[in-house]
């Protein structure tokens, strides 16, 4: 019962983390005005309080339910997923120090800088997909290691 309810938990959080992910690639284009980027600041908040919550529900799957420790550990999926999961985490992070410091300014930013941002999210969109792909693989058997 447990294994379930983390799993639809995590489910969850996966597709919110996605449209929150998505919406700011959408909110955040070229002419923002300063209540616009209020706005994207407080869905960005979202996004931390998503991937943190995935962060302790994945780690309780794989530590507590489903196959256990010993089974992940040794896959090379999880860690394919882990490294992924952490290099969006990282892409994640000049988007954020941009919106918290034209927040703070109270600025418009200018076209380059919402266009840099928008290469930082479009490249997490991009990586997405390896997530789902090293998930399925790892929860199947593939990429076990000795
Ligand atoms: C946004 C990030 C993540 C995405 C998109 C994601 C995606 C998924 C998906 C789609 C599954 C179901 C796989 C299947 O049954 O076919 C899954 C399972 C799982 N995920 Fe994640 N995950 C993420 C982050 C994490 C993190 C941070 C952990 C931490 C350890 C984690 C641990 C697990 C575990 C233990 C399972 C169970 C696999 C099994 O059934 O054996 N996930 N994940």
């Amino acid at each position: 019962m447990l294994d379930l309810i983390l799993a639809v938990a995590h489910h969850i959080l996966i597709f919110s983390l996605f449209g929150v992910l998505f919406a700011e690639f959408l909110l955040v284009r070229p002419g923002l005005d300063p209540a616009a980027v209020r706005r994207i600041a407080a869905v960005d908040l979202w996004y931390g309080i998503t991937a943190g919550l995935i962060i302790v529900i994945g780690f309780s799957r794989a530590l507590f339910a489903a196959k256990g420790w010993l089974y992940y550990s040794h896959n090379f999926f999880f860690w394919a997923k882990m490294g992924t999961f952490a290099l969006i985490g990282a892409l994640s992070a000049w988007p954020t120090i941009r919106y918290l410091r034209w927040r703070r300014e109270g600025f418009i930013p200018d076209a380059d800088d919402v266009i840099r941002v928008r290469q930082f999210l479009w490249a997490q969109v991009a990586l997405f997909p390896l997530l789902l792909i090293s998930a399925a693989a790892m929860a199947r058997g593939y990429g076990e290691m000795l």
